[in-house]
């Protein structure tokens, strides 16, 4: 019995040898150790054996259990021990290595005109609002002397929202800025001085017109405002925009809310002005920003203000055109700005 069980530890520190996993090693131990492993299998009749005999060989079963259980306690700090050293490998990180950094982006461009304009007439006390882009027929058209089914509204190729009418009208996606006027003038008395800037919409898709674009829409209304007040606004803006060079022009034109109406152009930046049509970029001097004029007394009214104390002026032009105007860009599809192509936004 002494010799088998010599054997024993002999055959399980031979075997503990070859194993490199825990999985194999608890098999191992269990085997050996187990309810039913090696080890009770032959310890069965050491209960018939004679005392003395018990004694002796119950000792050295006790020192096999033992060899065998250090045996195991050593092969499970090797494996725990190569395991980490894998795991240590596999996840090395090298500390000096210098680091990788992300790509710093920028605004795109339409968001830097935005706040650049925003900030511009912020400098003269125009404060920045937001209407709805979606707003009631009523602000976009109705108040602004725009009665139902008048033809000047077929200038503003609208889409409708296709749920029903409410008190004010169809809900529409705003085809101006000009739906503030009235919604300020019921929120705020004069003086105003306001900038909306805010993405609009119109039924035109082709290379100088997309479905979705910005406007800004000026308003400044007080006693005694005149044409003279909206030149010097403008100009002011021309200037800081543009350059300090450039002015601006206000030419005839015809808008429902306005009365006197105008086109504002700007002078050329190529020939600075110059009339006689030699200019190949321009016509005649002059470019085109956008519209103004004085507010209609019957958009005043629908504001709740009385026309005969106050008066002012609006204008509203588009963002996109007024931006790529500055940076002379003659691109030849307006749609380039939001098709997400970094090789065109990162020039700015
Ligand atoms: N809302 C006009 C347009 O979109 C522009 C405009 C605004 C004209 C304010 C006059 C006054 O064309």
């Amino acid at each position: 019995m002494k010799k088998d069980l010599e054997k024993l530890k002999q055959e399980f520190e031979e075997l503990i040898h070859k194993v490199t996993d825990r999985d194999n090693l608890e098999n191992l131990k269990t085997e050996f150790l187990g309810r039913k492993g090696k080890l009770k299998n032959l310890l069965q009749h050491v209960a018939t054996l004679a005392d003395e005999e018990r004694k002796v060989v119950g000792k050295i079963a006790n020192e096999v259990k033992e060899a065998i259980e250090v045996a195991y306690g050593n092969k499970e700090q090797e494996i725990v021990g190569s395991e980490s050293s894998v795991h240590a490998q596999r996840e090395w990180i090298d500390i000096t290595e210098p680091g990788h950094f992300n790509e710093e982006g920028h605004l795109h461009p339409t968001s830097q005109a935005i706040a650049e304009i925003s900030d511009i007439f912020g400098r003269i006390g125009f404060s920045a609002v937001r209407a709805p882009e979606i707003d009631w027929d009523y602000y976009v058209f109705e108040s602004l002397n725009m009665p139902k089914d008048h033809p000047a509204r077929d200038d503003w190729e609208t889409f409708f929202m296709d749920i029903p009418e409410a008190k004010k009208g169809k809900l529409v996606l705003t085809p101006h800025t000009s739906n503030s006027q009235v919604r300020h003038m019921e929120e705020v008395k004069p003086p105003i001085r306001m900038i909306n800037i805010n993405r609009t919409y119109r039924r035109q898709i082709d290379i100088t017109h997309i479905p979705m674009f910005h406007q800004f829409e000026g308003l400044m209304i007080d006693k005694d405002i005149s044409v003279t007040h909206l030149k010097g606004v403008l100009d002011y803006f021309a200037k800081a925009f543009f350059g300090p060079n450039r002015k601006t022009r206000l030419r005839p034109h015809h808008f429902r809310f306005t009365e006197p109406s105008f086109e504002v152009d700007i002078s050329c930046e190529v020939c600075g002005g110059d009339d006689s049509g030699a200019c190949r970029l321009c016509k005649g001097g002059w470019v085109e920003l956008g519209g103004a004029g004085m507010v209609h007394p019957n958009v005043l009214k629908a504001g709740g203000l009385d026309p005969n104390v106050y008066s002012g002026f609006a204008f509203g032009w588009g963002v996109e055109r007024t931006f790529m105007m500055r940076e002379g860009i003659k691109i030849d599809d307006l749609r380039i700005l939001y098709k997400n192509d970094l090789r065109f936004v990162k020039q700015f």
